[in-house]
């Protein structure tokens, strides 16, 4: 069974006491709801160090008061379940008043890559993001920490922040992992009704058209308004975006040479689904 501590104190112990070992440390942080796509992480830390620290805290900061932070799938027996299954150690799962005490004032805003995107769409949340990342980086202080490319805007936010306020961890991403017919796997998923689970591949795969048409000469900007329009046929909507950015700085229009990416957010029924792929 994995270890679960819930106090930064504890967290903090069970990590110096390998370090004294000369065992190296991996971080993978969620918001729990396992499923494969955070035990690849699990896994790629396993690869990269001696031991990993999985933490599960669905943080209220990081979603709008119109978001589903009650509804958003909590089971940490199953979780933990899971962790043991991928042999992981150590489980942090802190409360809300653990890592959010009485008065507690900072927010990590981080400019330039946290706009556009997802960012536009949901004001505050990537501030969230960072500020709680921030947190558990600087409480675990392990060797390495691990964020999937499925939140790709996201994993460049921690990035650019973690680079920013010297904060001394590794950032790595992981690969998306995704169904067999493309959806890439997500909690949220679970909120799909059936005729909805059958539409949602069309996400991954129309960002997959618009990729090979970009590769062989397309004009971006035709690619991507066909892209929107196609997933409105299958049944979603809104489209909030399909954007072309640059695939670090996220900046628009990336220049030529430059590598790329593509992401798409967009609703199906009460579902908001992204997706995004290199291109
Ligand atoms: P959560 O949505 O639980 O995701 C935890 C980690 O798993 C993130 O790094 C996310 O990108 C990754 N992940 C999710 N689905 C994936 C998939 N299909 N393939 C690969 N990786 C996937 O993202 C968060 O939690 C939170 O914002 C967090 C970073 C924990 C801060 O609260």
């Amino acid at each position: 069974l994995p270890r679960i501590v819930r106090t930064v104190a504890d967290l903090r112990q069970q990590v110096a006491a390998w370090r004294a070992e000369g065992l190296t440390v991996a971080l993978v942080p969620t918001m729990g709801a396992l499923h494969e796509g955070h035990l690849s992480l699990m896994r790629q830390g396993a690869e990269m160090c001696d031991r990993v620290v999985a933490t599960i805290f669905v943080n209220p900061t990081q979603f709008a008061p119109s978001e589903d932070l009650d509804s958003y799938p909590r089971r940490e027996a199953q979780d933990v379940a899971a962790l043991r299954a991928a042999g992981v150690p150590l489980l942090f799962a802190p409360d809300v008043t653990e890592m959010y005490p009485n008065g507690f004032s900072t927010t990590v805003t981080v400019a330039t890559v946290s706009e556009g995107l997802c960012g536009a769409r949901r004001p505050g949340h990537f501030a969230g993001v960072a500020t709680v990342v921030a947190k558990l980086l600087l409480q675990a202080l392990p060797d390495v920490a691990i964020f999937g490319e499925k939140d790709y805007q996201q994993l460049q936010v921690i990035r650019r922040m973690a680079r920013d306020l010297d904060i001394p961890v590794r950032i790595e991403g992981g690969e998306t992992v995704r169904e067999a017919d493309g959806l890439a796997l997500s909690s949220r998923n679970a909120y799909l009704t059936a005729e909805e689970r059958a539409a949602a591949p069309a996400l991954h795969r129309v960002l997959v058209e618009v990729a090979a048409r970009i590769r062989h000469g397309a004009a971006p900007a035709q690619a991507l308004a066909d892209a929107a329009a196609v997933l409105e046929d299958e049944g979603f909507g809104p489209v909030e975006y399909v954007e072309l950015r640059d695939a670090e700085t996220l900046a628009p229009d990336p220049a030529p040479g430059r590598p790329g990416r593509l992401l798409a957010a967009a609703w199906l029924g009460k579902t908001r689904l992204i997706d995004n792929i290199a291109v």
